[in-house]
């Protein structure tokens, strides 16, 4: 199902509830402000995690930890935040599935900046093949690894949810700390999380251990979205298309031109900018909520 769902809440601007003069609020005014924000994306040394920490910081945040395995990443995030005039960007370099490097990364930004409150999640893996093919050599069925599988399922949505539980966890700490419990409209939005899915959530050939992962996270989106307002956290899912990134470039050429290009509307792969784009757009509209499909008119052929 395809769909963009906009909550009938109006609240979640800065400024929600307008000027008090009874003027509207202006549009600047409507969006959620960023400028005390903290935000942590993991996936961030390369391609639309990368994109999205540089949308983040040109839209004023505060301070973004840039999570990632990629070994040039300090070197990548100092040169980014000499281009961006200001050190609004913390390379965290780990993997995203170990919990304790999770939790430091979270209690170091705390420390230095306060709460997180906003998580994207970005961090993927592919491991592509039939889920049982028949091996050509012996004419035995041989089914899909189970170490790949795992794999998958651990970085592409156990990880993502545990990166979006520790940021809710560490908005419901500083409400506590200021005494506050359940979010009222009333006050602006504490913090959003953007989980990654993916056209193939709905099902796509060669990919049952992504496709399985992405689905799953539309299923952690509705929990949260439900959970995580009493703290005042949006939830939402973001389904790219085919993407220009490293995860899509090494399908090929070929496969690229033959198997994807005709099946979308562009008729071109996405801009990573494209999607970082649209995750900006809902972390700031506080009335955007469950899934936005942002695939450049992706239909897979049967
Ligand atoms: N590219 C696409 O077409 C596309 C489409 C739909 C969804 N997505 C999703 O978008 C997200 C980003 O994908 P991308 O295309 O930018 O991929 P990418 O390969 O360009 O970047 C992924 C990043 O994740 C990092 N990473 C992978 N495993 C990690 C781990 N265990 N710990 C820490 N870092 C790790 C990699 O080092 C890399 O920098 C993924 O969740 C992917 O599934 C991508």
């Amino acid at each position: 199902m395809k769909s963009t769902h906009v909550t009938n809440n109006p609240q979640g601007g800065t400024t929600a509830g307008g000027n008090g003069d009874g003027e509207a609020p202006g549009w600047r005014e409507s969006v959620v402000d960023l400028s005390a924000k903290v935000a942590v994306v993991t996936g961030g040394a390369r391609g639309i995690g990368w994109s999205t920490c540089i949308a983040l910081a040109r839209e004023g945040i505060r301070a973004v930890g840039v999570v990632d395995m990629a070994e040039d990443l300090p070197a990548s995030v100092e040169q980014l935040n000499a281009k961006l005039g200001r050190s609004v960007l913390i390379p965290y370099r780990g993997d995203v599935t170990n919990g304790d490097f999770r939790r430091q990364v979270f209690a170091d930004l705390e420390k230095r900046f306060g709460c997180v409150s906003i998580c994207v999640p970005a961090a993927g893996i592919t491991r592509d093949a039939l889920a049982v093919r028949v091996n050509k050599d012996t004419g035995e069925p041989e089914v899909y690894s189970e170490t790949d599988f795992r794999r998958v399922i651990e970085i592409d949505l156990t990880a993502p949810i545990y990166w979006s539980l520790q940021t809710i966890a560490s908005v419901t700490r500083s409400r506590l700390q200021r005494g506050v419990k359940r979010w009222t409209p009333e006050e602006p939005i504490e913090g959003c999380i953007i989980l990654i899915g993916s056209v193939s959530s709905t099902g796509n050939r060669g990919q049952i251990s992504y496709a399985t992962a992405k689905a799953g996270l539309e299923g952690a989106q509705a929990t949260l979205a439900a959970e995580a307002i009493y703290h005042g956290v949006r939830c939402a899912i973001i389904h790219p298309g085919y993407t220009d990134t490293a995860m899509v470039r090494a399908l090929g050429e070929d496969y690229i031109n033959s198997r994807i290009l005709p099946q979308t509307q562009l008729n071109r792969l996405i801009r990573p900018e494209e999607i970082a784009h649209a995750i900006v757009f809902m972390i700031r509209n506080a009335a955007v909520s469950g899934q936005l499909w942002v695939d450049a008119g992706w239909h897979p052929a049967a």
